[in-house]
């Protein structure tokens, strides 16, 4: 059985998708979900669901990037995950904490990379007149937003989108993707899985 560690930053709606689907024969099992904010909404609903929990305040570290991951990494080894989710995590790693888990920490990123790595993914897209969008699981590297593709799902722009109505869409199949990639990781299956 894998165990994953689910690393959020606001309302979790994707760890808890993640959550969710690990059950009967899912090859993994939450055993963790840490927070860089103690106020982080997502860390309720993982207590809620019976999920240890853990909050690392990054602002207790202001500028001090390395004091703030070796706090992180405490409860993350107490843990000892196989693999690591990052679900609305907002802070980039340095290199060092991604090496520790290089080949086994996945990320969402809201757009279909390799288009609009970075924020603001979804007015990106309408700035450009895209006529879809969607989102992308992917292996974590020292390059932001830019690890190898394990899966990506499309929707629709439709006429009237905003970025608020976009990125709703866009979530929606956020939590389809993840669940089905974190699935297939777990078990071994890196091949690329393209949602229709
Ligand atoms: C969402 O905008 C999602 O697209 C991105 O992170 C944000 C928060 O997600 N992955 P969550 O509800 O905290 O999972």
């Amino acid at each position: 059985m894998k165990r994953v560690a689910i690393l959020i930053s606001g309302g979790g709606s994707n760890m808890v998708a993640l959550a969710r689907s690990m059950t009967g024969d899912h090859p993994a099992r939450p055993v963790l979900v840490v927070a860089n904010d103690p106020a982080a909404a997502g860390l309720a609903k993982a207590a809620a669901m019976g999920i240890p929990t853990a909050a690392v305040d990054h602002r207790a570290y202001k500028g001090d990037r390395a004091a703030f991951e070796a706090a992180l990494l405490a409860p993350l080894e107490a843990a000892a995950p196989d693999i690591l989710c990052l679900a609305g995590f907002m802070r980039i790693l340095t290199p060092g904490f991604i090496a520790r888990f290089a080949g086994r920490m996945l990320n969402i990123h809201p757009s279909l990379l390799p288009k609009y790595p970075g924020l603001h993914t979804h007015q990106r897209a309408l700035d450009a007149h895209d006529a879809e969008a969607g989102c992308t699981v992917h292996e974590v590297t020292a390059e932001l937003d830019a690890g190898p593709i394990l899966g990506q799902a499309r929707v629709p722009v439709l006429p009237g989108d905003t970025a608020e109505t976009l990125s709703a869409r866009v979530l929606i199949e956020e939590h389809r993707l993840y669940p089905a990639v974190l699935r297939r990781f777990a078990s071994g299956n890196r091949t690329p899985l393209w949602l229709p």
